[in-house]
């Protein structure tokens, strides 16, 4: 740890400076308002570090990506998602044993309270599934009121496995839901992501046979958003947190800020662009002209990164993976192709390269979901899903440091004070 030496209106402020792990520096600017008066601005915290965290490393320089040191590369190719949901809540990976009574009680846990299931029927049938995922989320939190102290780690713990075993199930029903169709018990005979593909493909009136290919491909994925360090939603799970209100509501939150479209809604948002391209007769050209023009208003949705300043390990993961998967199910969609041609396109374009943007980890994530039979307005819920065992693990960690209340500053730069015009003379 050193010191920074800041002047500001002839006075010298020293400040520390603090070194992560990995080399990463910062100014420990606490003191700064009390000392100075001034406070630093920073809409969108581009460059503000809201916590240290054991959590996650990336470096979007170099493109890379580790949850609690292990390459994302590594986690994806030899690790499952439970395993990877313990790694990330627990901090180490399990050993046999852990893994085997971890993947017991998100199988006993995986079921809803049968008076939460009418909560699905008040919505209209078109209704956005992130909608009613973070709203029965939060409603999960109704039938725990006695539990769910965020400083007891008993209660932390059991709701851990009570998030992580039954949101697959509340996506699930919001699918079925929206489909008119009756729902299915979680299976206990299946895997994670087995359970999760029986609850949505499966019907009353037939055997539902898992496809090994379609489970592994998923629980890849589930892999890759796991975590993502202080990202859009897990900093709003963590400032909720941060008021002490408890796990459901917290993840709640966090639901509804992923399902932005420049967040998590981008993976529906791509798959929605790729399908306008193709219907426009495969006029790559043309889109990535109406991306260039500012007045468009038009992004190319997958591309750019708020950190990824490279390209993002898991696009190149999930790129290789759309060819693997789409070739053992038999699928061939000419929205890959679109993909494959804009992908290339954009590399090679002045505007892209001057700007660093890459393919992000949804460019290719809407298309294996659609092979796998996953309706495009689900795509989301699915992040979600793959999301959570992170923002478990960030919420728990901001309590465990005794985070203080989230509550930035700002800059005021409304009228000064004024009387109050009485109506007549307005
Ligand atoms: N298409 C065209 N231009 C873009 C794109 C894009 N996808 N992304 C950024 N730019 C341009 C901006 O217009 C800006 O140009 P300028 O310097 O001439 O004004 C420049 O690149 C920098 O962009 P910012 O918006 O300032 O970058 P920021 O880091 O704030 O935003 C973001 C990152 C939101 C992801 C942005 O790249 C974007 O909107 N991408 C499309 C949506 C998307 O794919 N989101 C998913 C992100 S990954 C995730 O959440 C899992």
């Amino acid at each position: 740890m050193g010191t920074a030496t800041i002047n500001l209106d002839g006075n010298a402020l020293e400040l520390e400076t603090v070194e992560g792990s990995e080399g990463e520096k910062a100014l420990d600017i606490k003191p700064l308002r009390k000392q100075t008066g001034y406070i630093t601005l920073d809409p969108g915290y581009l460059n503000t570090g809201s916590c240290k965290s054991d959590i996650t490393f990336i470096n979007g320089e170099k493109g890379i990506l580790r949850y609690r040191g292990y390459p994302i590369e590594q986690l994806a190719e030899q690790s499952s998602f439970s395993e990877v949901s313990y790694l990330l809540t627990e901090g180490k990976l399990p050993t046999k044993s852990e893994a085997e009574e971890f993947e017991h009680l998100l199988t006993r846990h995986s079921l809803v309270h049968e008076d939460l299931k009418r909560m699905f029927q008040a919505f209209p049938p078109n209704a956005h599934p992130m909608a009613i995922l973070s709203s029965v989320c939060c409603a999960l939190s109704t039938f725990y009121q006695d539990q769910y102290d965020p400083l007891n780690p008993e209660q932390v713990k059991i709701n851990t496995i009570r998030m992580l075993a039954k949101l697959p199930t509340i996506a699930a029903y919001s699918y079925k839901q929206s489909m008119g169709q009756a729902f299915i018990y979680p299976d206990n005979k299946l895997s994670y992501c087995g359970r999760l593909l029986k609850m949505l493909f499966g019907y009353r009136t037939e055997q539902y046979e898992v496809d090994e290919d379609v489970e592994k491909a998923l629980d890849k994925l589930l892999i890759l958003h796991a975590d993502h360090e202080q990202n859009c939603s897990t900093t709003t799970v963590r400032i909720v947190g941060s008021s002490q209100a408890n796990l459901f509501a917290s993840i709640s939150a966090g639901i509804c800020a992923l399902w932005g479209p420049l967040h998590g809604g981008a993976n529906q948002k791509v798959l929605e662009m790729l399908d306008t391209i193709h219907q426009d007769g495969d006029d790559i050209d043309k889109y990535v002209a109406l991306a260039h023009d500012k007045s468009s208003n038009f992004r190319l949705m997958g591309f750019g990164h708020r950190v990824y300043k490279n390209f993002d390990p898991r696009a190149k993961i999930l790129g290789e993976a759309c060819e693997t998967v789409l070739k053992k199910l038999k699928v061939n969609d000419p929205l890959l192709n679109v993909a494959r041609k804009l992908e290339e396109r954009a590399l090679s374009d002045d505007y892209f390269k001057q700007r660093n943007l890459y393919p992000n980890v949804d460019f290719y994530s809407g298309i294996i979901y659609r092979a796998l039979g996953i309706p495009t307005n689900m795509f989301t819920v699915m992040f979600a899903l793959g999301r959570l065992p992170g923002w478990i693990a960030q919420w728990k960690e901001s309590s465990a440091h005794g985070t203080p209340i989230g509550r930035p500053r700002q800059v005021y730069t409304g009228p000064n004070t004024r009387d109050y015009v009485p109506m007549a003379k307005r």
